[in-house]
């Protein structure tokens, strides 16, 4: 499966730096790609949330880079790490332990292929961690998963606990109607971002996104 994915990975993505955190090269699945344009029957991928940077991604990991002192010494947890940004940034800025975690096993393969690609370590987990105390974490990054009501409701429950119990909780999001208003007045916006102009093409109607920290109460 690992070599097999590598291949197809490696051909079907390119190394791109247009995004919030250029100090990063990425593969991703960007317009130069000929999948990008491709009819979804064509594609290798089922639903490859890997092959994009998502911008609640983005303003996570832009986030931790231009203040390293939240995550510097700290062990940290990318919780639906996609394409393993914001566990690189993590790594990048001197976290004490920074895991890429996905339910997507190959979303941990890609991760790891971009962290070598910017010659950081990083460890990768594909458990569940949904639900479960965290124990080994302080620091929770969770960039653009609020897409759906529903799970939002499961993971924002999940998150106020983890809060309570003085775990740094960083959500980056441009504005999915899974954070709702009710949730957001439980954050504290910590920064806004203008996407830049690959990211507003392809997540349309979206041209900010910000990352914000979970109070504890
Ligand atoms: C919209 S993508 C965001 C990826 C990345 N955080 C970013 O912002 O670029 C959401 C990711 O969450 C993952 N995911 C969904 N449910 C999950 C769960 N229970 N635990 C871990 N990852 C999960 C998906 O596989 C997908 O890679």
């Amino acid at each position: 499966m690992l070599k097999e994915f590598t291949s197809l990975f490696l051909k079907h993505t390119s190394p791109s730096r247009r995004h919030l955190t250029p100090e990063l090269v990425l593969r991703l699945i960007t317009p130069s790609c000929p999948l990008w344009s491709a009819p979804v029957e064509d594609s290798p991928f089922t639903d490859p949330f890997w092959g994009f940077y998502w911008p609640g991604g983005q303003a996570t990991a832009r986030y931790i880079m231009d203040n390293p002192a939240i995550v510097s010494g700290r062990r940290v947890l990318d919780v639906g790490c996609g394409c393993g940004a914001g566990t690189i940034a993590a790594s990048s800025v001197r976290a004490k332990l920074a895991v890429a975690n996905d339910i997507d096993p190959y979303a941990v393969i890609a991760s790891k292929i971009n962290a070598e690609m910017n010659e950081n370590k990083i460890e990768t987990d594909t458990n569940n961690f949904i639900g479960t105390g965290c124990s080994g974490f302080d620091v929770i990054l969770i960039g653009d998963m609020f897409y759906d009501e529903e799970f939002g409701k499961l993971l924002f429950t999940w998150l106020t606990t983890l809060a309570k119990q003085d775990k740094l909780i960083l959500i980056g999001d441009p504005g999915r109607h899974g954070l709702t208003e009710s949730r957001r007045s439980q954050m504290t916006l910590l920064a806004n971002y203008v996407l830049p102009k690959e990211a507003r093409e392809e997540n349309h109607g979206y041209t900010e996104t910000s990352v914000w920290r979970l109070n504890k109460t």
